[in-house]
């Protein structure tokens, strides 16, 4: 037996078309984009355009030359934030937020950057009018997870993008765990930076991510190199999406998050939340009877989605994951999911939770062999 429930991690298994793209991709085309005129070239530049098309479409972004491609939603935030904050400017986020946006946030901190860290409450949720009250006449930026990779639960980013947007500061939507599986439009929501990582909710391969900019954002280059345009100047060419994306490609993943991509329009980004969030709404209900397992995330179930963290009194919850995985097969996360201080936030700190996080492609019977996993472990564990 072998169940997967650690999709906020990495999703798997992927929609065979994935798997297909990016294996025709290395066998059959082969090239490296914008650097040659030979066809394999163009092909593969095509690829890399499609895919932009497919991503500006999912999100409304207004100019797919302005997706700039990231080996993750990791080195998409750092450009985010490294690329725009410099000294003197001013920066909020939130308590829930992942390493990936925070240890960017800090490492400015050192450079001149302040920053404000406003805190959820204890089910992890931000008031925005926190937001609010942290603006100061030289913020800069609000930048924020829209779904807390701990909690699961589902920050009003409405609200958040409306205070930024008539407050005149630039809004960064990090959308590592929701891109996917929530419907987002820039535009409406007058996000102004929005990343994510290809291989999660968009169903991509690892090595996947993108940063997208809405029209009249500059950024600054935090990577110098190859860009395959203006080959005779010194200095990086600041022209989207080539000056951002310096070296060679990831023809072959972004090729398979094309048609992760597609298989989501097909299948319908709703439907696969809503999927995800039964699994783990049934997962949730089914522990809540179980006497000691503490349940994390909002109370109100509108502002949950797909995962689970749970926790035992006095149960080491790697010790757990461990078993989960040595005795029964089933894979999920445990401890504090680089994100200390959302732990801190809903006081789970320093011994972090065991998060379980369903795909598409599980199903009931996958949460009712996990929880009766956890049911017949518990005892066990408490003796
Ligand atoms: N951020 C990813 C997780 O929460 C890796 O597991």
């Amino acid at each position: 037996m072998s169940i997967y429930l650690d999709n906020a991690a990495t999703s798997f298994p992927k929609p065979e078309s994935v798997y297909e793209a990016v294996m025709q991709t290395m066998r059959e085309v082969g090239g490296s984009p914008g650097r040659s005129g030979h066809s394999r070239s163009l092909d593969a530049s095509r690829i890399l355009m499609d895919t932009r098309e497919a991503i500006a479409r999912l999100f409304n972004v207004a100019d797919s030359s302005r997706i700039i491609f990231a080996g993750n939603a990791t080195e998409a935030l750092n450009l985010a934030t490294l690329g725009i904050l410099q000294q003197g400017d001013h920066l909020i986020i939130s308590s829930m937020e992942h390493n990936s946006l925070f240890r960017p946030a800090f490492m400015l901190g050192s450079k001149g950057v302040e920053l404000s860290v406003v805190q959820a409450s204890r089910e992890g949720l931000v008031d925005p009018d926190q937001f609010k009250r942290e603006l100061r006449p030289n913020t800069r930026m609000i930048a924020t997870a829209h779904v807390s990779n701990v909690t699961g639960g589902v920050q009003d980013i409405e609200e958040i993008a409306r205070i930024a947007n008539e407050a005149g500061v630039l809004m960064l939507l990090d959308a590592a765990q929701s891109a996917g599986m929530i419907e987002i439009d820039m535009q409406r929501l007058g996000i102004d930076l929005l990343a994510a990582p290809g291989h999660k909710g968009l169903l991509g391969p690892q090595g996947t991510g993108f940063l997208a900019v809405a029209p009249g954002i500059s950024l600054r280059p935090i990577k110098a190199g190859g860009t395959g345009s203006s080959s005779g100047q010194d200095h990086q060419p600041e022209g989207f999406p080539e000056g951002f994306e310096a070296g060679t490609h990831n023809t072959p993943g972004i090729a398979g998050l094309g048609a992760g991509i597609k298989f989501l329009y097909e299948t319908g980004v709703s439907n696969v939340g809503r999927h995800e969030k039964q699994l783990a709404e049934y997962a949730r209900e089914r522990l809540a009877t179980m006497e000691g397992c503490k349940l994390f995330g909002p109370l109100t179930p509108m502002r949950r989605s797909g995962l689970l963290s749970l926790a035992f009194d006095g149960l080491d919850a790697a010790m757990l994951a461990f078993q989960l995985d040595r005795e029964y097969g089933i894979a999920v996360r445990s401890g504090l999911h680089c994100a200390p201080r959302a732990h801190r936030t809903i006081g789970s700190y320093p011994e972090g939770t065991l998060r379980m996080s369903p795909g598409w492609f599980n199903t009931i019977q996958d949460i009712d062999y996990f929880c009766n996993a956890i049911f017949s472990m518990k005892p066990k564990g408490m003796q």
